[in-house]
């Protein structure tokens, strides 16, 4: 889990790539958020095209978890639609999987995703990682989750807590006018990296810009940043990595800024995309 740090990307700002690196899934398009070079774990956003079919058994070497963004697709004859969300652990047969009309998921794998025919030698599958469906529209929030430093106003939505590890997976939204009372906030941090897709509305980091639909994250470990807040408010799928969500704040507060200008802190190799969020009119 080596990747670089990355606040933030707009996911439109990075083109499809026809194929998913591993070979598997011919016909897929796809987009790479982040990556290991060496370990091949990475975040992508994957387009199955309307039509698109393929029989098992087959495997993956890797661990698969996704949330759909867009459309539907079907995995062992179970339809995941819009915002169901899976963990499938290494060595998950899928028997067959399809998408009539297609379908955008936002997925992450945790090696080079190889496919495998047939079914996994003994104790690949690991039945305690296994998250097979979650239908998160259907799921209520929970303010009683979220760290109790934080200001009011938000809740999360769990999807997933590796029992060996610690590191989860969840959805936080807040509510719009999310703005600190005095207008300043302390900046903050983790002990573990903490990943972030924005499904919808604005965050507005204070140090980077403002993030809107489609804009990603990998905040490195013990990286400072905001203060961020939200006047739209947001819903976003949040990942840890290397332990359990763990907040660290600043002791002083700084001024919160709305429309700071776009200074992401991110690979080399994203910037020449990188154009940044414009928030179209509602009038
Ligand atoms: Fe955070």
């Amino acid at each position: 889990m080596s990747r670089p740090h990355c606040v933030f990307i707009q996911a439109q700002d990075l083109p499809f790539k026809r194929g998913l690196q591993g070979g598997g899934r011919p016909g897929v398009q796809v987009k790479i958020l982040g990556i290991d070079a060496k370990n091949g774990d990475c975040t992508t956003i994957i387009r199955y095209p309307a039509g698109f079919t393929r029989k098992g058994p087959e495997h993956l070497r890797a661990h698969e978890e996704f949330f759909v963004l867009e459309g539907s697709l079907t995995i062992n004859g179970l339809t995941y639609g819009q915002h169901a969300y899976a963990f499938l652990p290494a060595g998950h047969v899928r028997k067959s999987y399809a998408s009539k009309s297609g379908a955008v998921l936002l997925t992450t794998f945790s090696a080079t995703p190889k496919v495998q025919t047939g079914a996994p030698e003994r104790g690949l599958f690991d039945k305690a990682l296994l998250v097979e469906q979650i239908n998160t529209l259907d799921m209520p929030w929970d303010e009683s989750l979220v760290d109790p430093k934080l200001a009011r106003g938000t809740m999360i939505k769990p999807l997933r807590t590796d029992p060996y590890t610690g590191e989860s997976s969840f959805l936080y939204a807040t509510a719009p006018h999310r703005v600190p009372k005095d207008g300043a906030k302390p900046k903050w941090t983790h002990s573990m990296i903490e990943e972030i897709f924005a499904i919808d509305g604005e965050y507005v980091w204070g140090d980077c810009g403002v993030m809107g639909p489609g804009g990603y994250v990998w905040w490195r470990e013990q990286q400072w940043h905001g203060p961020s807040g939200s006047i739209t408010g947001f819903n976003l799928w949040v990942r840890t990595v290397g332990g359990p969500m763990h907040n660290i704040f600043a002791d002083k507060k700084s001024p919160m800024r709305w429309n700071p200008p776009y200074r992401p802190r991110i690979p080399a190799g994203l910037k020449p995309f990188a154009k940044g969020y414009v928030r179209g009119p509602n009038y």
